[in-house]
């Protein structure tokens, strides 16, 4: 099955990569529907939604004040080094996730030699980021490092142009995901002679429907996932296994 699976990358001339939470678990990222994921202890509706913010902005920016402090102390994982490397060593990959933390962008900076640059492994981000903040009235949105100070709702973050509310950078439910990301992702999924799936349950859309789309316009459809996916059935191969054993395996032909 992987060696089936590193022929059919080596030899494809267009491959699309759509990541989830899964890719991050093991640089301690929680993911969100396992069985210690975020959605067994909290409710959607209550976090990650434009009205839950609109009723409480304070205790929706304190979940997101806290995975920003968690995630600053998460480093790239041998998945996302391995992806890093391999999409930097040729052509043709369009990387695109659903995960609003950097470390696609952190293990691109670490893996790319002197004079390559790193944003060549960059993805196209349909789910936003978590460090930025964007302004709930204008069209301001900046990325922001610092820890978000939610003492009261008057220490909460403003916008530097009109002082309105600053609210996280990420897509919530019930929102559009950015235009030019989806186009640019739609446009790698239709292209595609291999669309490689790693670390997601399928069930968000219109993120999951880009593998589908993939598999319609004739992509062979590889998924690496430890658990069952929304991808199972369609999928071609299933290489059953964590991103950080098997993407190392899979792409650079040797263990992590
Ligand atoms: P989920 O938490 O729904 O799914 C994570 C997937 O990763 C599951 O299929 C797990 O089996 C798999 N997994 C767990 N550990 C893994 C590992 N070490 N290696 C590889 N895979 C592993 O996360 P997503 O599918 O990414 O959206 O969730 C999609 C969207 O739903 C998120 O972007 C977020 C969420 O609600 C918004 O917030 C809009």
């Amino acid at each position: 099955m992987l060696a089936r699976a590193r022929s059919l990358l080596s030899l494809a001339e267009k491959v699309l990569v759509l990541t989830g939470a899964g890719i991050s678990a093991e640089s301690g990222v929680p993911t969100f529907r396992g069985p210690d994921g975020f959605w067994q202890h909290y409710r959607p509706e209550d976090l990650a939604t434009p009205e839950a913010f609109a009723r409480n902005p304070r205790l929706v920016w304190e979940w997101y004040a806290w995975r920003r402090d968690q995630l600053a102390t998460c480093r790239p994982n041998s998945g996302h080094l391995a992806l890093a490397r391999w999409i930097l060593g040729r052509h043709g990959v369009t990387l695109v996730t659903q995960n609003v933390d950097n470390l696609h962008e952190a293990a691109a900076r670490a893996a790319a030699p002197p004079g390559t640059d790193p944003a060549l492994a960059y993805p196209v981000r349909l789910h936003g980021s978590i460090a930025h903040l964007q302004c709930t009235a204008c069209e301001w949105r900046e990325e922001r490092l610092d820890p978000i100070d939610t003492t009261s709702e008057a220490t909460l973050p403003r916008c530097p142009a009109c002082r309105a509310l600053a609210r996280p950078g990420v897509v919530w439910f019930g929102e559009m995901l950015p235009a030019e990301a989806l186009i640019e992702a739609g446009a790698a999924a239709r292209q595609a002679d291999v669309c490689l799936v790693v670390g997601t349950a399928g069930v968000v859309y219109p993120a999951a429907g880009l593998a589908f789309d993939a598999k319609r316009h004739g992509a062979t459809l590889i998924v690496v996932d430890p658990g069952e996916t929304g991808f199972d059935e369609a999928a071609d191969l299933k290489l059953e296994g964590k991103a950080g054993v098997v993407l190392p395996e899979l792409l650079a032909g040797g263990p992590p």
